[in-house]
């Protein structure tokens, strides 16, 4: 049985410190849902209240309609995999995964055969007789996650579980990640500081900056609707230029465009992703010169300079008789159904607010 997380009002004190004011949080029962955020904003500090490994200073938090502030973490019935894979050395790949079994009061006879059905998920059944120190990280990894669903949890709690892997493996195994929580429709909350990794893995995902959260959404609403500067910033990548706004028409160095659902008049930020840059003929659109040209296979990345000497980057698919453009001056426009517009102190997305 799975369970919806209810977090109203948490607060979280080490000492005098304030790492979490005032979160809120409602995850439902069976999402998979992520806490991405830089290094050091409150993460694993959330996820250890969760999981009662941490005192909470204030607020409740609720499993369905029960509050487990004062339970204890055995009682939660929570499984957890962490990023150093934390599986016993000193036991078999069968012996570590049956070792949350044994503990509980399980028919003996039924032990065997709840620990094949999640080695087998795990895909690790033909390793099951060997010691972990014989295994990929990957494969300890597996380990662990089949350790933590073994015991049927109402909610799996991971914290940058990938983060020790090389780059293949953690593509590998953020893709069996995903497919092992369908497949158990457990209700899971992720932390990551990969933003790549959150969108890949997430049905939702909260953007968290020094103990609050910034925004809560789909992957595709917090990529094309950033609340401000700094989830724009920080998920994928974004040019900031500023501009002029008269109610919808934006005037980018000297470049005018209209943009649907924008009233505002002031010195604006618009935030361009590098896809959403567009050449054109248009002598009158963005004067830009080509500084350097990055080429990566599917995409050809270019840097360019503007006329107020601000540099931007712009993503385009590579052509196979790309030449060396460096130097070449073009004329860009933007794509604007896709550009945000922020107060000029990236607090608020202009755009964003004349939605829903
Ligand atoms: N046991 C602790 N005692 C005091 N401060 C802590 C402790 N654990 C974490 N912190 C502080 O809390 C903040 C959030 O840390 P953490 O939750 O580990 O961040 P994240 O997981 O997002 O990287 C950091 O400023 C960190 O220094
Ligand atoms: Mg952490």
């Amino acid at each position: 049985m799975s369970v919806a997380i209810n977090i109203n009002h948490a607060l979280k004190k080490y000492g005098e410190n304030v790492i979490i004011p005032d979160l809120n949080l409602k995850i439902k029962d069976g999402e998979f849902f992520t806490l991405l955020g830089p290094s050091g904003c409150g993460k694993t500090t959330l996820l250890r209240m969760i999981a009662g490994f941490n005192t909470i200073e204030g607020g409740e938090f609720y499993f369905d309609e029960n509050i487990i502030n004062e339970l204890d973490p055995s009682k939660r019935n929570i499984g957890m995999v962490f990023q150093n894979y934390a599986i016993f050395p000193h036991l078999t790949v069968r012996a570590n995964v049956e070792f949350g079994l044994n503990n509980r009061a399980f028919n003996k006879k039924d032990i065997g055969p709840m620990a094949d059905k999640f080695l087998k998920l795990m895909q690790i059944f033909e390793y099951r007789d060997r010691m972990p120190e014989n295994l990929s990280g990957g494969q300890q990894q597996r380990v662990a996650l089949a350790r933590a669903l073994v015991i049927a949890p109402d909610v799996l709690l991971m914290d940058e579980p990938l983060s020790n892997l090389d780059a293949k493996l953690r593509l590998e195994m953020r893709q069996a990640i995903r497919d092992i929580q369908k497949e158990v429709g457990i209700t899971t909350v992720y932390v990551t500081h990969d933003q790549e990794e959150a969108m890949a893995i997430s049905d939702r995902i909260a953007v968290m900056e020094l103990g609050e959260i910034q925004q809560i959404g789909t992957p595709q609403s917090i990529y094309h609707r950033p609340v401000n500067e700094f989830v724009a910033s920080f998920i994928g990548r974004t040019n900031f230029v500023t501009a002029d706004c008269d109610k919808n028409e934006l005037n980018v160095l000297g470049h005018k465009v209209t943009v649907k659902d924008l009233d505002y008049k002031g010195k604006v930020k618009v935030s361009i992703r590098p896809e959403e840059f567009m050449l054109t003929d248009d002598n009158k659109a963005i004067k830009a010169i080509i500084k350097d040209t990055i080429f990566l296979g599917l995409n050809t990345h270019f840097y360019m300079e503007l006329p107020n000497k601000q540099k931007v980057e712009i993503i385009k698919e590579s052509m196979i008789d790309d030449e060396n453009h460096t130097g070449k001056t073009v004329y860009l426009t933007i794509n604007v159904d896709k550009v945000n517009v922020y107060t000029e102190d990236g607090a608020k997305n202009l755009v964003i607010a004349h939605e829903n």
